[in-house]
């Protein structure tokens, strides 16, 4: 079922099945991360401007971090000619079935310039020994057909429930697909900013009852959503949403969160919600539209 409205959610939090939460981090290493096109806001400008050698120290400060934390870190060498593919939450979206096999949908990408990137990623779960999946074509519409993976469809820490983006990168349209391969209710959430064109711009599920969003991302019906599962929501400001990309922060296991430096306020909120928060750089994915969270896929 996709849920819209607030009026349709019959369910209430400690209701929903739960679900064994992810340990293992992939990351893409940015061998040939570079801005080279424009498909957001935030790119505009940029062209040529990557630092690299920073980019590589960034990018290793936070895979350092998750070992650091007890994940598991595999690496997927970057791939010439797809300078976007150390954004590595956008490519698939992997699940763990009822029966503990693992899963994974491939997405659709809304820009041509990063298709290419769903079959490197492709191959690599297939050597790995999930079961993937590729979506339909909606009413023979490509503008009603796109997903691009963990950047808009967010598991709900530790139950079976999704909540997915919808209107920059995601199709509304599509989600119906994602909840009958995951047997799973979508809580749909449209975008309303072209700067927080994924929903994970705008919205960290820290654990299972706190979520760290930035609101002026909602329509009003999203919001109502979002109140009514989680006991605790955490607002971040605009500045530190739009310029410091706060809420692309990632919470890997419930208690600490990796998140780009300078997010003072959404830090002092989280921790006096008792969260680890470190602070890392990631200015140079920030060129590009993302930051802590669009450069690793969770996984099981
Ligand atoms: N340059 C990339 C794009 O526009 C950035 C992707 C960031 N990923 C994310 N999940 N927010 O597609």
């Amino acid at each position: 079922m996709i849920i819209q409205h607030r009026s349709e959610l019959n369910f209430k939090l400690d209701e929903l099945e739960p679900m064994q939460t992810p340990g293992r981090v992939l990351m893409v290493r940015p061998t040939y991360f570079d801005i080279e096109y424009v498909i957001n806001p935030h790119m505009e400008g940029n062209i040529g401007q990557v630092d690299k050698d920073q980019a590589m120290k960034e990018w290793e400060a936070l895979e350092n971090a998750y070992r650091e934390i007890g994940l598991d870190v595999p690496i997927l060498e970057g791939a010439e000619g797809y300078p976007d593919i150390v954004f590595c939450a956008n490519q698939s979206f992997p699940y763990l079935d009822r029966n503990g096999t693992r899963n994974v949908i491939m997405s659709r990408m809304a820009h041509p310039q990063r298709r290419g990137e769903v079959e490197y990623i492709r191959n690599w779960y297939a050597g790995q020994g999930y079961h993937i999946h590729q979506l339909n074509e909606v009413s023979s519409n490509p503008e009603m057909s796109y997903f691009e993976g963990m950047g808009d469809a967010l598991w709900h820490y530790g139950k079976r429930l999704i909540w997915g983006g919808y209107g920059y990168r995601t199709s509304l349209e599509i989600y119906s697909q994602i909840s009958e391969l995951t047997q799973t209710d979508i809580i749909a959430l449209e975008l309303t900013s072209p700067e927080f064109y994924h929903l994970d711009t705008c919205m960290s599920i820290l654990d299972d009852e706190h979520v760290l969003i930035y609101p002026g991302a909602f329509t009003q019906d999203g919001l109502d959503l979002i109140s009514a599962v989680f006991p605790h929501v955490i607002e971040a400001n605009s500045y530190e949403a739009a310029k410091r990309f706060a809420v692309n922060a990632c919470c890997p296991d419930g208690k600490h969160v990796f998140i780009q430096e300078g997010c003072t306020d959404a830090n002092q909120k989280m921790r006096d919600h008792e969260f680890d928060v470190r602070e890392f750089s990631t200015l140079e994915y920030m060129r590009s539209g993302g930051s802590v969270f669009c450069m690793k896929m969770m996984l099981w």
